[in-house]
């Protein structure tokens, strides 16, 4: 019979800039080391891996393929719904992503990795892109480059809610403003992050960015269109159609994602669990900052982005 230590992977090219297909792998906790180094270390090349037929995930065994990637964390606003670290993304609670973003970026250590599966997936639309943030940067001009190296960006969870999505119920405003928002979190990142585990430097930026550190709003919104532009070329992008059992995992330091809202009303539920990251360094060495509140709070449940990872001496 075959086990998780014969288990052969295979690597299978989606796309020219980010993507591949996995298979010949059974997800779960029980995974031999040398498959977990084989997909993380595909997940550092490729940026986004997807596997097909993972049914067998229930959300134990979901978190516990998660925590062989690291430390699970839980999200630090919204509280967990069943005292687990998989977090909903679910169509009836408003959870359409559908502006490029990379995962709480609004805290200093969000998270490295983000592993979603598909539990119902609509009958059509609701597919999810990806966006490779490092080959956004190193593609710019060089006098691109050299200006996004000397920037940093405030991040924030306090956004306009009202104003990107006119047509959103009064409930979906409230649970916005007093769960997602509850706690205001501004951090200070570098735009361009050298990543921890391949050196690259990525574009870090998002709909979590409120403004350019030091510039007027105008400037701001113009500079980050500038760069956020660059990220989502569709020639620096790469697409998935879910189905169901479907699992994706991406690299949360070196991608943005967007999840298309184009299902109509039809039911869309993923779970996503999400591992620690560290606190991100510019290239000249300066980490990000946590602005307000003072320290990351506990969340509810679980341990919140960075818990599980030391602060930077500086
Ligand atoms: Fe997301």
């Amino acid at each position: 019979m075959s086990t998780a230590t014969t288990t052969s992977l295979t690597v299978q090219k989606l796309g020219g800039r980010l993507g591949a297909v996995l298979s010949g792998v059974r997800l779960g906790g029980d995974l031999a080391p040398e498959t977990v180094a084989g997909i993380r270390a595909a997940l550092l090349a490729h940026k986004v891996v997807f596997f097909r037929g993972q049914d067998h995930l229930d959300e134990d065994a979901h978190e516990a393929f998660g925590r062989l990637l690291g430390t699970p964390v839980a999200h630090p606003t919204v509280p967990s719904a069943d005292g687990r670290y998989s977090f909903p993304i679910d169509s009836d609670y408003g959870g359409r992503a559908n502006q490029w973003h990379t995962d709480v970026t609004f805290v200093p250590a969000y998270p490295a990795f983000s592993v979603l599966r598909a539990v119902v997936v609509p009958p059509y639309g609701g597919n999810t892109l990806w966006a490779n943030t490092a080959t956004a940067y190193e593609n710019l001009p060089e006098p691109l480059r050299q200006l996004a190296d000397g920037l940093r960006a405030v991040h924030s969870n306090a956004y306009d809610y009202a104003a990107l999505r006119p047509d959103a119920v009064p409930e979906q405003l409230a649970r916005f403003r007093d769960v997602f928002a509850s706690t205001k979190f501004l951090t200070e990142h570098p735009v361009v992050r050298v990543h921890p585990e391949t050196g690259e430097r990525t574009l870090l930026l998002g709909n979590f960015v409120q403004r350019i550190s030091g510039l007027t709003g105008a400037d701001s919104r113009a500079l980050v269109a500038l760069f956020q532009a660059h990220v989502e070329r569709p020639e620096n992008t790469v697409r998935w159609q879910w189905q169901t059992g479907d699992v994706a995992i991406w690299d949360n330091r070196a991608t943005q994602h967007y999840g298309v809202d184009d299902s109509d009303d039809h039911v869309r539920k993923l779970r996503r669990v999400t591992i620690d990251g560290d606190v991100p360094l510019g290239v000249d060495g300066q980490p990000s900052r946590l602005l307000e509140p003072s320290s990351v709070p506990d969340p509810a449940f679980g341990i919140a982005s960075g818990a599980s990872t030391a602060e930077p001496a500086a």
